[in-house]
C-alpha cells in the first residue's frame, strides 16, 4: 500500500473523515494564487465555522509553491507536492495528536524510533513554552537529548495573518552515518517530515494575537519527501513517485539521468505542476497574468529544458510525459480523468505558441549578449513581450553564460505594463462601482438569479468569479471552459425571466446531503464533496418586478472565465 492510503486508513481508524482534496486554485481566497498547504482550504473552519464533515478530518491535498521555482532542479524542491494532513477542529488536542503521529510513524511506517527527533515551542513573550508537548514526547519514551526547544521554527502561520500556533516538528535522520545521540536541528541531515501545529490563535492585520474560539490541530506531512525517506533514496526523483517519469524522459531523450539531472528534474516537476493547474476546475489557461502566467512559465521552462536535452520539441514528447502523469494520478484526483484531453490540449497549444517565437527569441538573445553584455531591463522586457520569454528563462540563459539580467528594472516595466492594461480595461466601464439605489438592488437580485440559472443550464462547475453593477447594467464573471452557445444563452435568459415573472428569488447554497434531504430541498450533486450537495433555495422577490432580463453580451474575460453583460429592461 502506498503512503497516501496508509495515512488515510490510519486516521480514519482514529475517527477521522476523509475530505477530498480541494482544487489547487483557492475557491474563496483571491489573496493567494494557489493552495500552499493542506490547511489553506480549511481556514474558515479553523476560524470557527462548522465543517460539514465534522471535527476530525484527514486528507491528501494538492499544493503548489512557486516561491522556490528557481530551486527546482535540486534533489528536494518541487513546485507541486501532495501534503498529508489530519485536523482536529476543536476536538482532540496535543495529547492525541502527538500519540497518533508517533504511532503512525513507528507502527505503520515502521520507522525506527532511533532515527527520529523532535522540536517543541520554547516560548516567547506572548506565548509560553509548550510543556505539554515536551512531556508527551517524554512519556512516549523519547530521550531528552532528542527533543529540542526552539522558537523560530516552532510557530506556524500561513503568510502574515490568520489562524496560527506553536508546533512540534518531527525530524528523521536522513544519512548513512551513525545517528548522533543528541539532536541538533541545525544539522541538515535531520530533515523535517511532519509538522503538528496547535492552532489556538489568530493573528490580525495589526499583528495582534487573540485566542480562537476553539483549539485546533493542523498537521502536515509531505508525500514526496516521506516516500523518498521510506524508500531510502537521497534524491526524491529516484523514489517511486518519480522514477517512471524520469525513466520515460531518459527514453525520449536517449540520455542517462546521470549528468542530465537538472533538466530532467525540471521537466518532470514542471510538467506535473502544469498538468494539475490545467486540470483544475478553475479552468486556468496559459496567459500573462496570475495563475495563467505561472502555467505559461512552467510549460515554457520545461520546453526549453527539453531542448537542452536535444529532444525534438516538435515531437509528442510532452504528451507522452503528460499522459504518464495523468494516468498515474487520476485514480486519486478525478479532475485529471475528466479533463484528460483538455490538459493535453493546453500543453499542445502552448507549445505551438512558444515554438513560433522561441527560435527567433533565442537569436535575439544571442545578439544581445554577443559582446558578453549583461541584459538590461529593456532587452529583458522585449524578450518577454515580443518573444514570450518569461523572465526566469532569460535569467537562466544569461546565468549559463555568467551574465546578469536587470530583473528589478524588468519587474518595474512589467508592473507599468500591467497597470496600463488594467487602466485600459477599467476605462471600459466608467462609474463601475456598485451603488445602493433601487435599481442596483434589482441588479443584485438578478445576479444571483443568473448565477443559479447558469449552474443549471451550463453545469455545476460554473462558479461566480466576480460581478459589477451600475444603474445601467450588470456584469457577471463566471468560470466556464467554453463560449456559451446561443441555446445556453437563451435558456439562461428564459429561466431568469421565468423566476422574475413568478416572483422567485433563487439562491445557491452548499450543504451536506443529509441536511439537504432532511430539509426536503431539491438538490443537485456536485463533484467536490461527494456527499455535499448544491441546494437551490427559492424565496420571494418581495420588491416590485425586476423587468425583463436580457443578456447583451457574452465574452471571454480571462482564461477559463467568461463574462456576461446583461440589462433589466
Ligand atoms: N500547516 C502546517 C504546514 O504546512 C502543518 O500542516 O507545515
Amino acid at each position: 500500500m502506498n503512503l497516501k492510503d496508509l495515512y488515510i486508513d490510519f486516521f480514519v481508524s482514529k475517527g477521522h473523515k476523509q475530505i477530498p482534496s480541494a482544487p489547487v486554485v483557492p475557491e474563496n481566497d483571491p489573496s493567494v494564487l494557489f493552495n500552499t498547504a493542506g490547511m489553506q482550504p480549511l481556514i474558515p473552519y479553523l476560524m470557527g465555522q462548522e465543517h460539514p464533515y465534522g471535527k476530525r478530518l484527514c486528507d491528501y491535498q494538492k499544493c503548489i509553491r512557486t516561491i522556490d521555482l528557481d530551486a527546482v532542479g535540486d534533489t528536494t524542491h518541487h513546485t507541486f507536492f501532495e501534503m498529508l494532513g489530519n485536523w482536529s477542529l476543536g476536538d482532540y488536542f496535543k495529547d492525541e495528536s502527538i500519540a497518533w503521529s508517533y504511532e503512525f510513524l513507528t507502527d505503520c511506517l515502521k520507522i525506527p524510533v532511533n532515527r527520529l527527533a523532535f522540536t517543541v515551542f520554547a516560548g516567547n513573550g506572548d506565548i509560553p513554552f509548550d510543556e505539554v508537548s515536551y512531556n508527551k514526547w517524554l512519556s512516549l519514551g523519547i530521550k531528552k537529548e532528542r527533543i529540542a526547544k526552539t522558537v523560530d521554527d516552532n510557530f506556524w502561520i500561513a503568510g502574515d495573518i490568520g489562524p496560527c500556533g506553536g508546533d512540534t516538528e518531527i525530524f528523521y535522520w536522513r544519512s548513512e552515518e551513525e545517528v548522533p545521540d543528541k539532536f541538533d536541528p541545525k544539522d541538515e541531515r535531520w530533515v523535517e517530515i511532519w509538522n503538528n501545529v496547535f492552532m489556538q490563535y489568530n493573528k490580525d492585520q495589526d499583528g495582534k494575537i487573540t485566542e480562537l474560539p476553539k483549539k485546533n490541530v493542523d498537521t502536515g506531512m509531505g508525500v514526496e519527501r516521506t516516500t523518498a525517506i521510506l524508500e531510502g533514496v537521497n534524491d526524491n526523483y529516484l523514489s517511486s513517485i518519480w522514477k517512471d517519469v524520469i525513466d520515460l524522459i531518459c527514453e525520449i531523450s536517449n540520455l542517462p539521468y546521470e549528468g542530465n539531472e537538472l533538466s530532467m528534474r525540471i521537466i518532470a516537476d514542471h510538467l506535473r505542476t502544469a498538468v494539475f493547474i490545467a486540470a483544475d476546475p478553475a479552468g486556468i489557461k496559459p496567459s500573462n497574468t496570475d495563475q495563467g502566467y505561472i502555467l505559461r512559465r512552467l510549460i515554457r521552462r520545461a520546453i526549453r529544458h527539453a531542448k537542452r536535452l536535444n529532444i525534438d520539441i516538435n515531437s509528442n514528447w510532452d504528451e507522452l510525459i503528460a499522459k504518464k502523469l495523468l494516468n498515474k494520478y487520476k485514480e486519486y484526483y478525478k479532475e485529471l480523468e475528466y479533463n484528460y484531453d483538455l490538459v493535453l490540449d493546453v500543453l499542445k497549444n502552448e507549445k505551438i505558441k512558444f515554438n513560433r517565437t522561441l527560435e527567433k527569441g533565442l537569436k535575439v538573445f544571442e545578439k544581445t549578449v554577443k559582446n558578453n553584455a549583461n541584459i538590461d531591463a529593456d532587452a529583458a522586457f522585449h524578450l518577454y513581450d515580443t518573444y514570450g520569454f518569461p523572465i526566469e528563462l532569460t535569467v537562466e540563459l544569461a546565468t549559463e553564460r555568467g551574465l546578469k539580467v536587470d530583473t528589478k528594472g524588468f519587474e518595474q516595466k512589467f508592473k507599468e505594463h500591467q497597470a496600463l492594461s488594467r487602466t485600459a480595461s477599467a476605462g471600459k466601464f466608467k462609474g463601475g462601482l456598485a451603488g445602493n439605489g433601487e435599481i442596483e438592488t434589482k441588479y443584485h437580485t438578478a445576479t444571483h438569479l443568473l448565477n443559479a440559472a447558469l449552474k443549471l443550464v451550463v453545469g455545476p462547475d460554473v462558479h461566480q468569479k466576480g460581478s459589477n453593477i451600475t444603474s445601467e447594467r450588470m456584469r457577471f464573471d463566471f468560470s466556464c471552459d467554453h463560449k456559451l452557445t446561443d441555446e445556453e444563452k437563451q435558456k439562461t435568459e428564459q429561466l431568469v425571466n421565468q423566476w422574475i415573472t413568478d416572483g422567485l428569488d433563487v439562491t445557491v447554497k452548499q450543504m451536506p446531503k443529509e441536511e439537504a434531504i432532511k430539509s426536503g430541498a431539491e438538490c443537485m450533486f456536485i463533484e467536490k464533496y461527494p456527499d455535499i450537495v448544491t441546494v437551490y433555495s427559492i424565496g420571494d422577490i418581495s420588491k416590485e418586478l425586476l423587468g425583463v432580463f436580457k443578456i447583451k453580451k457574452e465574452e471571454a474575460s480571462s482564461a477559463g472565465v467568461r463574462r456576461i453583460k446583461a440589462i433589466l429592461k
